[in-house]
């Protein structure tokens, strides 16, 4: 019979994109993919921890298959990704769930087949968490699970060390793939009909310093771009503080580059960007919004924002409020911040109580969503074009999203995935819009 497959993915879009190359990994050994957890014979986990949260969803979930494993032997489960990279937690994890077949890190994700074959071969765990990170190897990438949207990775890894975060730890130091096999990816993709492609690195601004610096990313942006045809082009993450004139250029002269930019802030207050040690000042961030805002009119951004970092004060988060105030994001992702041991900041003194952690979120997102909400009333009556991604069966509506990311659901008698509609929004809610589909001359 054949055998099925189940990954449970958490964490960020590289994450997911690392899923899809574990299954390609299965696939390639006659694996099929289960339509859920009890109907496979294999689950993989593919963790994060840049927050405790999401390290406990992990160890949820794997506890929860205990029951199943002592019921049946052959069923095996895997562990891999970011929270197995950091140091002692392939132990920790063992230690916890001695049931677990395989456990692997996020530097030998593309190994994962040979660690299964392994398994075969013998009873015992086996358990492969390599220190440190190789150089890049180019993957042919079989298999994908997002059609008509694709991740290509520019770089792996992060040099930053941002106090607060886990990142360069558990990815390593930066790495950037060859210009010319990111360009033949994308090229390719488009070719077989994908018509989004995100590139992805955890500071893209920083492609190609490794390798002598012969390629940067706008000049990247510039070369992906000579591909003519319709589609389009999103990166993340852009840290702010290496966001320059010559990428704003890039971002304005391609019409494929989508005119919604992520460039997460953190913080509102220098002393805590200080701390953070992401070496901008709010002043330098609204600055470089300002030039992209005149370079590429009608441009939107997006951002991330932490609060209740060590000794964050009232008066320090109130100018978080008044940033997200100035710079009119259309979007935010907003995190309490959590405390991840080896980091700089785990070790300062000041660590924000929870509860005073949870009252400034609270304030924060109620701000966050007014503008958002705002920014989704201004699309009432207008018609906006929609990448469509999906069917909801529940709503019988298609849905996709415009060029700034916002969700746009409407009917059609027919799939449209894959497709750039026009709809012409007629309600709005928090974070999405929904309308007819203006038909096509001809259709
Ligand atoms: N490389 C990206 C961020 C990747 S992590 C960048 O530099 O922007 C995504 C987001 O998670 C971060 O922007 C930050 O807001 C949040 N984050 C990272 N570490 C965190 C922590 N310890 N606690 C809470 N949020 C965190
Ligand atoms: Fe983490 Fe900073 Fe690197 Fe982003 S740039 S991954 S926040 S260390
Ligand atoms: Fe991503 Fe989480 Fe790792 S955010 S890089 S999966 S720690």
């Amino acid at each position: 019979m054949e055998k099925k497959y189940y990954i449970v993915t958490y964490g960020c879009q590289m994450n997911v994109h690392e899923s899809e190359k574990l299954a390609g990994i299965l696939r390639s050994r006659g694996y099929t993919e289960a339509a859920c957890e009890e109907g496979a014979d294999i689950v993989v986990f593919n963790t994060c921890c840049i927050r405790e949260n999401a390290e406990n969803h992990a160890y949820g979930n794997i506890g929860a298959l205990k029951k199943r494993k002592k019921a049946d032997r052959g069923f095996l489960i895997a562990v891999g990704g970011c929270m197995t990279q950091q140091p002692g937690a392939a132990e920790k994890l063992r230690k916890k769930f001695p049931f677990v077949d395989i456990v692997f890190g996020t530097h030998n994700l593309e190994e994962f087949g040979a660690l299964l074959d392994q398994k075969a071969g013998q009873k015992k765990a086996v358990v492969s968490i390599p220190e440190k990170e190789g150089p890049v190897r180019e993957e042919d990438i079989s298999y994908r699970t997002s059609y008509p949207n694709a991740w290509v990775n520019i770089m792996y890894g992060c040099n930053n060390f941002c106090s607060y975060c886990i990142v360069p730890y558990v990815r390593g130091r930066e790495r950037s793939r060859a210009p010319e096999a990111v360009v033949s990816e994308a090229w390719k993709l488009l070719d077989e009909g994908y018509k989004e492609i995100t590139l992805l690195g955890q500071n893209v601004n920083s492609y190609g310093n490794d390798a002598g610096g012969q390629c940067s990313f706008p000049q990247l942006l510039h070369k992906i771009c000579e591909k003519e045809g319709k589609y389009r082009l999103r990166f993340m993450t852009s840290n702010p503080k290496d966001f320059g004139e010559e990428l704003v250029e890039a971002i304005a002269a391609h019409e494929q580059v989508c005119k919604l930019i992520h460039l997460p802030v953190q913080a509102g207050s220098d002393r805590i960007l200080r701390l953070m040690n992401r070496k901008y000042t709010a002043e330098e961030y609204l600055k470089k919004v300002e030039m992209l805002r005149r370079a590429v009119p009608g441009c939107q951004l997006s951002t991330d924002i932490m609060v209740g970092f060590p000794t964050e004060t009232e008066e320090d988060f109130q100018a978080t409020l008044d940033l997200v105030k100035a710079a009119d994001f259309s979007a935010a992702f907003t995190f309490v911040y959590s405390r991840r041991s080896g980091t700089a900041a785990a070790a300062m003194e000041g660590q924000i109580p929870e509860e005073v952690q949870k009252e400034r979120i609270m304030r924060l997102v109620e701000l966050v969503n007014a503008q958002t909400r705002e920014k989704s009333l201004s699309y009432r009556g207008k018609t906006v074009e929609i990448l469509c991604e999906d069917y909801d069966e529940k709503k019988n509506l298609y849905l996709g999203r415009d060029e700034y990311g916002r969700m746009g659901y409407f009917a059609s008698g027919r799939s449209r995935i894959g497709e750039f509609v026009k709809i012409k929004v007629s309600e709005t809610s928090g974070v999405s819009l929904a309308g007819e589909l203006i038909t096509e001359e001809g259709e």
